[in-house]
Order: C-alpha cells, then sequence, then structure tokens
C-alpha cells in the first residue's frame, strides 16, 4: 500500500511559520503511530508570483488535483497589494478552490474548554460548544449572472443575481447529511423561503435528499435570519448547519466568534468523492497572511494544526488520530499555554510560534 499523499503550501507572510509547527505533528504521527504520508510541498501566493510570475502554476495546480488533500497556510501581504488583480495571491487560492470544485466548505465553532472565558457571550452558552456550519462554496450569488453596474434610465444600478441549481443544493446537503452521521445525526437547513425562490428550492431539494437517501437524518429548517440569532442566543441547540454561500459567509464568520480567537479556527474545503472514495479537499486555516506580526514569532499556529486534524478525520479516515491531536491542544491550552493573541487583560508572557507547537508536540508524546 502506499502512503496517502499531502500537498502543502505554506503561502505567505505568517503561513510558513504555523505551516513549520503542522510539519513537526505530521513527523511525530509518523515516527510514533505508523501514520506515514507521502508529503510535499510547493509555492502558492505572493511566494509563487516571486518565483513564477503567477500566483499558482500550472505544475502546483496538477499536483493539487493529484493529491489525496492539499494543506494552505495562507496567502496575501501588502507588497502584492498592488499587483494587478489577475494575479494577485488570493487568485492562487481561488483557482485552486474552482479547478479541485471546492463546493462544501466546513467551518467549525468549537469551545475549548480552556477559553471559554475567552467569548463575549456568557460562559454557560459556549463551554462545551462543538458545531460545525457547512456552507455552499461554488455558486450563489458570488457567482450568478446577471452581474454588473449598469445604466438604468439616468442613474446606475448595481446587480447581483442568487442562482442555485437543483444538483448544486442536492450536493451540498448530502455532505452535510455525511458529516452529520459521524456526529449526532442533526442538521438543521438555513435559507430564506419565505422571500426568496432560491430558497423555496433550496428547502424542498434539501428535504428531499434526506427523505429519499438519509432518512436516518433528524432535519429541521429556519429562516437564516432568525439563525443569526438562534446562534448567538443558545448555539448549543445546533450540530450541523447547512446553508447557502452567502448566508454561510456570514453565520460562519459568526458562529466563529462565539468561541474566540481567528488564530484558533480550521476550515476544510471538500469537493466531491473521487475513485478512490475520498473526497477533493483543502484544509486551511481562516486566518490571513497577518503582515502585522509576520516574521516575528507571534503566530498561533493552532488554527494550521487543527486543519491537519480535520485533514486527518475528513481525507485519511484516522479518526481517532484527530480526536488525539484536539485533546493535545485541549490540554496544553488548559496547562495554561498561551500565544499573544490568546491572552487576555491578565498579562504574562506569551509562548512564540515555536514553544506553542513544542508544546502540542510535548502533550501529543505525554
Ligand atoms: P488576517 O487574518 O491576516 O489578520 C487579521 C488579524 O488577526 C491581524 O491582526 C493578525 O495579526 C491576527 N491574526 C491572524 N491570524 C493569526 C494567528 N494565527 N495568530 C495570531 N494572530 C493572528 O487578515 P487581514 O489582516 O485582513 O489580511 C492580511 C492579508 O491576508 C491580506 O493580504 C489578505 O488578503 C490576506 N488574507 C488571506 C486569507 C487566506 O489566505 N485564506 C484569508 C484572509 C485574508
Ligand atoms: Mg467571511
Amino acid at each position: 500500500m502506499t502512503n496517502p499523499s499531502l500537498l502543502i503550501l505554506p503561502g505567505d507572510g505568517i503561513g510558513p511559520e504555523v505551516m513549520a509547527e503542522v510539519r513537526k505533528v505530521i513527523d511525530w504521527f509518523g515516527a510514533n503511530q505508523g501514520l506515514n504520508f507521502d508529503v510535499s510541498e510547493d509555492l502558492v501566493g505572493g511566494a509563487a508570483y516571486d518565483v513564477h510570475g503567477v500566483p499558482l502554476h500550472d505544475d502546483t495546480m496538477a499536483k493539487a488535483l493529484a493529491v489525496d488533500a492539499v494543506l494552505l497556510g495562507a496567502v496575501g501581504g501588502p507588497k502584492y497589494d498592488t499587483l494587478d488583480f489577475s494575479v494577485k495571491p488570493e487568485r492562487g487560492l481561488l483557482r485552486l478552490r474552482k479547478e479541485m470544485d471546492l463546493f462544501s466548505n466546513l467551518r467549525p465553532a468549537q469551545c475549548f474548554d480552556a477559553l471559554a472565558d475567552f467569548s463575549s457571550l456568557k460562559k454557560d452558552v459556549v463551554a462545551g460548544l462543538d458545531i460545525m456550519i457547512v456552507r455552499e462554496l461554488t455558486s450563489g450569488v458570488y457567482f450568478g449572472e446577471p452581474r454588473g453596474i449598469f445604466e438604468e434610465g439616468n442613474e446606475r444600478v448595481g446587480i447581483n443575481t442568487q442562482r442555485y441549481t437543483e444538483s448544486e443544493i442536492d450536493r451540498v446537503a448530502r455532505s452535510a447529511f455525511e458529516l452529520a452521521r459521524k456526529r449526532s445525526g442533526k442538521v438543521c437547513s438555513m435559507e430564506k423561503a419565505n422571500v426568496m425562490e432560491s430558497g423555496i428550492l433550496w428547502r424542498e431539494v434539501v428535504q428531499k435528499v434526506r427523505d429519499t437517501d438519509y432518512p436516518d437524518i433528524e432535519l429541521s429548517h429556519m429562516y437564516a435570519d432568525n439563525g443569526a440569532m438562534q446562534l448567538v442566543r443558545w448555539p448549543k441547540q445546533f450540530d450541523v448547519i447547512v446553508t447557502d454561500n452567502l448566508f454561510g459567509d456570514i453565520l460562519s464568520d459568526c458562529a466563529a466568534m462565539l468561541t474566540g480567537s481567528l488564530g484558533m479556527l480550521p476550515s476544510a474545503s471538500l469537493g466531491a468523492p473521487r475513485a478512490n472514495g475520498r473526497p477533493a479537499a483543502l484544509y486551511e486555516p481562516v486566518h490571513g497572511s497577518a503582515p502585522d506580526i509576520a516574521g516575528q514569532g507571534k503566530a498561533n499556529p493552532i488554527a494550521c494544526v487543527l486543519s491537519f486534524a480535520m485533514a486527518l478525520r475528513y481525507s485519511f479516515d484516522a479518526g481517532a488520530a484527530a480526536d488525539q491531536l484536539e485533546a493535545a491542544v485541549q490540554k496544553v491550552l488548559a496547562d495554561g499555554a498561551r500565544t499573544a493573541d490568546l491572552m487576555g487583560a491578565e498579562g504574562g508572557t506569551p509562548l512564540t510560534t515555536t514553544q506553542m507547537g513544542d508544546a502540542i508536540i510535548a502533550a501529543l508524546s505525554a
């Protein structure tokens, strides 16, 4: 048997810094649990532009399509702000998402016990929280035609179109139901079927997929505006939430902040299952390249480490290893390990990026 393959794209700013800590974690699982990966590394974003004049080389794109999973750090930075739109670092990431057809974006909101005080919400509202937002990523109002700014009479009109086909709704619903089967079996679908035809179709198709192929799933529907209120009022009523691209963009950011810092938040973007059963998959922290702290050893590597934990769970059928890695993160936080972004008013000396990585390795080994 060949090892599963993993392409690492550290990117720009703090991307390479946090990825260096994930490399230690990957090596640890190889050395201690015989969980070996065929790891290759390449350039993306500004780092790729500096060498190739494009934010993603065709060869890198081809590799991304061939491997079992891609793990990306972050792209962008002030150095590239004046570049033409067509070669901006972000375009490298967008090309990966598009050509890998990553339609299902998984954004967990998980409360780490030691950080419950860090939330802006009351402790009992967030303690133990562990929910997952599944956002449709490749269609909807960000892509629908017609779009643009047009002349109409003697003024201009800005137009974007919310558009969803049945098959687009069907496939993201399936991905949410599959995910729910590995969790509590509960899914809440959010749209605005009260005022949008695309929402009526969304609700119908999600219900039909459930009734036809996932009768074991407990499915509910909610208007997205109420969903936003419920997320802040009592988020633990949810497990998996599935929603469209626009509502998902907003609801996932809202849910993420229930539990704290940008430096803690992982994500997965999944496509259709391939011949070997594994989905096309890209894992990345939610944060960007953080130019304000890049090169100073201040970045929190946990978001990227937890993105690798998601890869273990969703690409490599290594749920036990993922649990173990998440438990190691819980443990270092419980022991008081904090990078600067996790420090409250109480002060103290923060850990560097490397020290936090080392603490996670020590917890894994304990
Ligand atoms: P950002 O996420 O890079 O930073 C926002 C704030 O959070 C900064 O103060 C930063 O220091 C802090 N922060 C972010 N990650 C952190 C971590 N791991 N540990 C500690 N603190 C952390 O977003 P910003 O500043 O809006 O964008 C900076 C650059 O990153 C831009 O070029 C932007 O286009 C790009 N970007 C890239 C993304 C990606 O690669 N997926 C996503 C978001 C932004
Ligand atoms: Mg957003």
